[in-house]
C-alpha cells in the first residue's frame, strides 16, 4: 500500500464529503423517476450543491489556488491551479446509472500532477501523483498489456444531440471492426481510470474540457499508460480531444483515428 500525498488526502477528504450528499440525491433521483417528476433543476441544483462542498474544503487547505470549476466561473489565484468537475457523468447520475466521478486535478506549470475521482455509488476512490503510481482503493492500477488490437476492448465518447463532428461514424467503424467491442460508459473520468485499471485498452473522445480528464490523465501515464491526442499529437491541457491506451496499441489505434 502507498502512503498518499497530503494533497492527496485533502482532496479525498473533499470528494467523500461531497460523495455523502451525492448519494443521498441519487437515492433521490430514483424516488423521482419513479414518481416521473421532472429531474432538471434537481439535478442541476445538485451539480452545484457537490461543488460548493468541495470548494470549502479545498479553499481553506489551498486559500490561493487558481479554480477552474464546470459550474461557476472559476477563482483567480496564484499559486497552483484546481480542477473541478461535481458530477462526471451527469447523464448517468440521472437516469440511475451508477457510473459517474466526482473529479479534482492540480495542475503546475500547465502539467497535471496530481488527481482523484471518487465513485460514491460504488466506493471507488482513484488517485494518481506524478512518481506515486495510479491506485484504487489501496490496489495498485496498471494498464492492460493487451498487443493483439483483436483483444482488446476500446472506450468511446459517441457524440449525441449537436456535439456530432464529420467522420465520427467512420472512426467508430475503424476501430469498431478491427477490436473486440466498443463501450461507452458516459463518463470521461470513468473511462480514463478503467484504462488506468486496465479494464479498458484504450479510450477515445473528441470536444472534452479539462475537468473531464484532468485526473484520469495522471491516473493513465502514473498506471503505465500514454496520453496523446487521438492524431498522435501531444496532449497538453489546452487540448480538446483524447487518446489514452496501454503502450502496445496505441500506434494501432492512432493509425485507425488519424482519417479527419
Ligand atoms: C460529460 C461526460 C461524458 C462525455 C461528455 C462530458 P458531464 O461530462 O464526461 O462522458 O461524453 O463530453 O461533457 O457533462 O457529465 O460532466
Ligand atoms: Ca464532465
Ligand atoms: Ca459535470
Amino acid at each position: 500500500m502507498q502512503i498518499q500525498p497530503p494533497v492527496i488526502n485533502i482532496f479525498e477528504k473533499a470528494v467523500r464529503k461531497a460523495g455523502k450528499s451525492l448519494i443521498r440525491d441519487f437515492g433521490e433521483v430514483e424516488n423521482l423517476q419513479i414518481q416521473s417528476k421532472s429531474l432538471g433543476d434537481f439535478v442541476t441544483s445538485s451539480d452545484i450543491k457537490t461543488e460548493k462542498i468541495l470548494l470549502e474544503t479545498l479553499q481553506y487547505y489551498y486559500p490561493n489556488a487558481t479554480y477552474i470549476t464546470e459550474e461557476s466561473d472559476g477563482i483567480k489565484g496564484s499559486d497552483e491551479t484546481i480542477v473541478i468537475d461535481p458530477i462526471d457523468g451527469t447523464t448517468n447520475f440521472i437516469h440511475g446509472i451508477p457510473l459517474f466521478g466526482i473529479v479534482i486535478g492540480r495542475i503546475f506549470n500547465n502539467e497535471i500532477t496530481d488527481g482523484v475521482i471518487f465513485n460514491p455509488i460504488l466506493n471507488e476512490f482513484y488517485w494518481a501523483s506524478k512518481g506515486m503510481g495510479a491506485w484504487c482503493n489501496n490496489k495498485r492500477l496498471r494498464v492492460s498489456k493487451r498487443q493483439n488490437f483483436m483483444d482488446c476492448i476500446v472506450g468511446a465518447g459517441i457524440p449525441h444531440a449537436n456535439r456530432s463532428y464529420s467522420n465520427y461514424l467512420q472512426e467508430i467503424d475503424n476501430i469498431s471492426k478491427n477490436c473486440s467491442g466498443l463501450r461507452r460508459m458516459g463518463a470521461a473520468s470513468i473511462d480514463l481510470a478503467f484504462v488506468a485499471a486496465g479494464k479498458l485498452d484504450a479510450y477515445w473522445e473528441r470536444n472534452l474540457n479539462l475537468w473531464d480528464v484532468s485526473a484520469g490523465v495522471i491516473l493513465v501515464k502514473e498506471a503505465g499508460g500514454k496520453i496523446t491526442q487521438p492524431n498522435g499529437d501531444e496532449w497538453n491541457t489546452e487540448s480538446k480531444d483524447i487518446l489514452a491506451s496501454n503502450l502496445n496499441i496505441h500506434e494501432v489505434i492512432k493509425e485507425k483515428l488519424s482519417i479527419i
